[in-house]
């Protein structure tokens, strides 16, 4: 009898052992943050990856271990952004256009000439409104960490682009937006939506006349070899928004939370820094560059532009949302 209860004793303690060594396994190993995005490790957000990974490798060492897909190296931003909701991958930064089937609200940021500059942005991004639009795919399990940064897009073909008319009946690679499917079609041209790392084939195939993107991802894809002809429409402010698996954030550890917060507003502002900076750089790179014309449009000659794709903001207002549309507008500077 005592030998028997003496063996029910020893397994129950080996079994509660067991369970001990596995828990602190468990608990002990390093959190996992993947993240996936499609640009060159030489863009913006190539570079604030990278730093973003060196600096968890710094201060959170052994408690977080980040790896980084770049280029498209795991999935197209639209994949990433379900990756992020099936446990795939804990962070990307999808341009906003990638968001069409999660939030309406956010295609604000593709509506053209509605934003003067990045101040512009800045400004609303950090209102009431804009920061509420980090929490707008709450809901759907998607959690809005930072805005970052890359700059305005800039038109590119096989011919020079002065004027609307000059897009009519060219076939253009857009990112798959509403905004911008409406916005090319009162233009005249075929918008063909793609992923970003089709692009190249797509240009070399002939799939495509031309499109429009910033200046660092034109230069890290080397597109200008490909179509030579740019105009700076300043129509449309290229950015990001930073997510994550809601659920995931929210059951983070305190202490590792509350340090990648820090993390991350250092390396939002490095990324809008070098957004900056490289707008400049990468553009005077490719000028540089043979049989490479860009073209700077006038006042007159923008407003022609502003007249065909400005009547989109009255179709998406009631999807975007009346107060949004006012909040975007307000933070105008006047002074500007
Ligand atoms: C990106 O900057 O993340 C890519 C944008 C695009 O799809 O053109």
């Amino acid at each position: 009898m005592c030998i028997k209860k003496c063996h029910l004793q020893v397994t129950i303690l080996c079994a509660i052992t067991l369970f001990v060594v596995l828990l602190s396994e468990v608990y002990s190993k390093p959190i996992l943050i993947r993240f996936s995005h499609v640009v060159g490790e030489n863009t913006p957000k190539g570079k604030g990856a990278t730093m973003f990974r060196e600096l968890v490798e710094q201060r959170l060492a052994g408690k977080v271990n980040v790896e980084i897909y770049p280029g498209s190296q795991k999935y197209t931003d639209e994949q990433a952004i379900l990756g992020i909701l099936f446990g795939d991958v804990e962070l990307a930064a999808p341009s906003f256009p990638k968001f069409r089937k999660f939030s309406t609200a956010l295609q604000i940021f593709d509506l053209p000439f509605l934003f003067e500059n990045l101040n512009h942005i800045h400004r609303f991004q950090q209102s009431d409104v804009g920061r509420q639009l980090l929490a707008v795919m709450e809901k759907r399990g998607i959690k809005g960490l930072r805005y970052w940064d890359n700059g305005f897009r800039v038109m590119s073909a096989n011919k020079p682009l002065s004027k609307p008319s000059d897009l009519r009946g060219l076939k253009f690679r857009i990112e798959p937006s509403y905004v911008f499917q409406r916005q090319y079609e009162r233009l005249g041209a075929i918008a063909t939506p793609m992923p970003f790392k089709h692009l190249p084939d797509a240009l070399r195939g002939g799939v495509v006349d031309g499109y429009e993107n910033a200046w660092s991802n034109i230069l890290s894809l080397k597109l200008h070899l490909l179509r030579p002809y740019f105009t700076e429409v300043g129509h449309s402010y290229l950015g990001y928004m930073v997510v994550t698996n809601h659920a995931f954030w929210q059951n983070l550890p305190e202490d590792v939370r509350s340090e990648l917060n820090v993390i991350l507003d250092e390396v939002t502002q490095e990324v809008n820094r070098l957004a900056k900076e490289k707008e400049e750089t990468d553009k005077k790179t490719i000028m540089a560059v043979e049989n490479v014309q860009v073209l700077h449009l006038s006042g007159e000659e923008k407003k022609a532009w502003e007249d065909v794709m400005i009547p989109i903001w009255q179709e998406f207002e009631s999807v975007i949302g009346v107060e949004i549309m006012k909040a975007a507008i307000n933070s105008r500077n006047p002074i500007e």
